[in-house]
């Protein structure tokens, strides 16, 4: 099926909102260390521009799970393809993702990284679809509420493409 992809939000626009997370993160945790967990593959990019705008020292770790159910839906059962390296015990976490949706991954998510006994445990998440939400999950941090729209770009992918855009784009169906 052929597709085109239309800006939504613009490179410039979503480098703003994450230096001003960023910016609000060094504050919320001034005089701590942050521990950033990304959740792999679409977390990635927005990982990497939150850290480098991030004033307090950070340490990072990267995991991968992967929902059972189709690519455009999740079941909410979610299995760890790749656990974190390190232990989450008294560090201060916060869960990097790209996009809360339904929000049954990060739902599942949030309740398993708890059992690790951080010292603290908040959500971070460059987009959020309110309107699908279908099980209740915590934000601390969002970038951009965005309409129910399936939208692809830094680090969001449709079929594994266009994760490598610098903007985020409404993928159109033709
Ligand atoms: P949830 O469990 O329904 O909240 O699913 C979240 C996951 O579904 C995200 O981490 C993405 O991998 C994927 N997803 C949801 N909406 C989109 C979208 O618009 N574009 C690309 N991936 C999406
Ligand atoms: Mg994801």
């Amino acid at each position: 099926m052929a597709e085109r992809v239309k800006v939504l939000l613009t490179e410039e626009e979503v480098d703003a909102r994450i230096q001003a997370i960023g910016d609000q993160i060094s504050r919320d945790y001034e005089g701590r260390q942050v521990h950033l967990v990304c959740v792999l593959k679409g977390g990635s990019f927005f990982m990497c521009e939150l850290a480098k705008r991030i004033r307090v020292p950070v340490s990072l770790d990267f995991m991968s799970v992967s929902s059972y159910g189709s690519e455009t839906k999740s079941s909410g059962v979610v299995k760890i393809v790749k656990d974190l390296d390190e232990t989450l015990a008294g560090k201060d976490v916060i869960v990097v993702e790209d996009i809360v949706d339904s929000g049954r991954t990060l739902s599942y998510l949030m309740e398993m990284l708890k059992d690790r006994k951080p010292a603290s445990l908040r959500l971070c998440t460059l987009l959020d679809k309110p309107e699908r939400r279908v099980v209740d999950v915590h934000v601390d941090y969002t970038g951009f509420e965005i309409p129910d729209e399936f939208v692809v770009g830094y680090g969001l992918d449709y079929d594994q493409k266009y994760r490598n855009l610098p903007y985020i784009g409404i993928v159109e169906f033709e």
